[in-house]
């Protein structure tokens, strides 16, 4: 009797995890993982890419036809965010490779991290807390650091997706006025939680606090330019935790310089890292955070592991429970499905 054996699929994953995940994927795969705090140079994810039937990806790795072209096996890429803008994904559904996303994991995380900035913006808490480290504090005076009240305040939520709406639910504990912007309308949203529907320049033009919820696409590129800041008061706050190029960050510096809006608060960049002699850097009226918005242990863990589910469903050959492109699935079991497990 001959006994065949069965490789296992390659699986390569772009950073250490937390959790379990990567022994998990083990149990099925031969895993790979890239070791260091930096993604892996571009040669090396193509080269990893090259044999990968699977990969786990981050936000940080590109995903596009370069790589897919060098990676004639991979079959799915699964990556550990909500977002995926750093993915191709039109190009991965025509050649039949799964995307997928751990969507749902991290909203409420995000959206306190976004009512975190807000308040942080809002009453000046960083500033402070560089005040008080510069020894600068020497008595208690009526006009340091005042700021923004946020209860009774009018917030502005551009994008009503799933973070959208819980970072209203929460400006709602505050006795906010909440408008909302987005291409569809919300009506149950809207008499729940007492949301009202507007144009973008209306809500640009009433709100006390912009938060962007939007993902980054061809439309939304720079959808907060100039024009949009100009139409802000000057005493408004924007708030970004959804991707940095959703606002034109030149723009951007000038406003704030300027003092035609009174602050932002961001926690993703045109270019991340944002380069050390970005001249955002140099204002005080600024938050900017390293991109931190899902960066709970409990919700980084859980993501993870939704990440390592999704990867080790489509090696099973089955469909799994974030796929993006659902459109790509009949062609993808046409292709792969012969080949799972073998
Ligand atoms: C996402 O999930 O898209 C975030 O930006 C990373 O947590």
């Amino acid at each position: 009797m001959s006994m065949t054996t069965v490789a296992k699929p390659a699986v390569y994953v772009t950073r250490e995890l937390p959790g379990d995940a990567i022994e998990r994927l083990r149990q099925a795969a031969d895993v790979r993982v890239w070791p260091e705090e930096l993604p892996p140079p571009r040669d090396v994810l193509l080269r990893e890419a090259a044999v990968a039937d699977g990969i786990v990806a981050l936000v940080t790795d590109r995903i596009d036809t370069e790589l897919m072209d060098a990676a004639p096996r991979l079959r799915v890429v699964s990556s550990m965010a909500v977002g995926y803008d750093n993915i191709d994904v039109a190009e991965a559904t025509r050649r039949a490779i799964l995307v997928t996303n751990t969507s749902g994991i991290l909203t409420d995380t995000t959206a306190d991290f976004a009512f975190a900035l807000l308040m942080a913006a809002a009453r000046r808490v960083v500033e402070a807390d560089r005040y008080t480290r510069q020894g600068r504090w020497k008595t208690w005076g009526p006009q340091i650091l005042l700021g923004q009240d946020i209860h009774g305040a009018c917030l502005g939520i551009v994008g009503l997706g799933a973070i959208g709406l819980e970072v209203a639910k929460r400006a709602r504990g505050f006795g906010m006025r909440i408008l909302y912007h987005d291409h569809r309308r919300r009506p149950r949203e809207e008499r729940r939680y007492d949301l009202i529907h507007t144009e973008l320049d209306q809500l640009l033009r009433e709100a006390d606090f912009v938060s962007l919820h939007v993902p980054l696409t061809n439309e939304t590129r720079h959808l907060i330019g100039e024009r949009e800041l100009s139409l802000m008061k000057p005493t408004a706050i924007l708030v970004n935790t959804a991707r940095g190029p959703v606002v034109d960050q030149r723009a951007l510096y000038r406003f704030l310089k300027e003092r035609r809006i009174a602050a932002a608060a961001l926690d993703v960049t045109e270019v991340e890292p944002i380069p050390m002699d970005d001249p955002l850097l140099t204002l005080d009226n600024v938050i900017i955070a390293p991109h931190i918005g899902s960066a709970s242990v409990v919700t980084r863990t859980r993501m993870a592991s939704v990440a390592a589910d999704n990867l080790l469903a489509a090696l099973r050959g089955e469909e799994p429970p974030n796929c993006v492109n659902r459109q790509a699935l009949r062609p993808w079991r046409r292709k792969w499905r012969p080949a799972a497990g073998s």
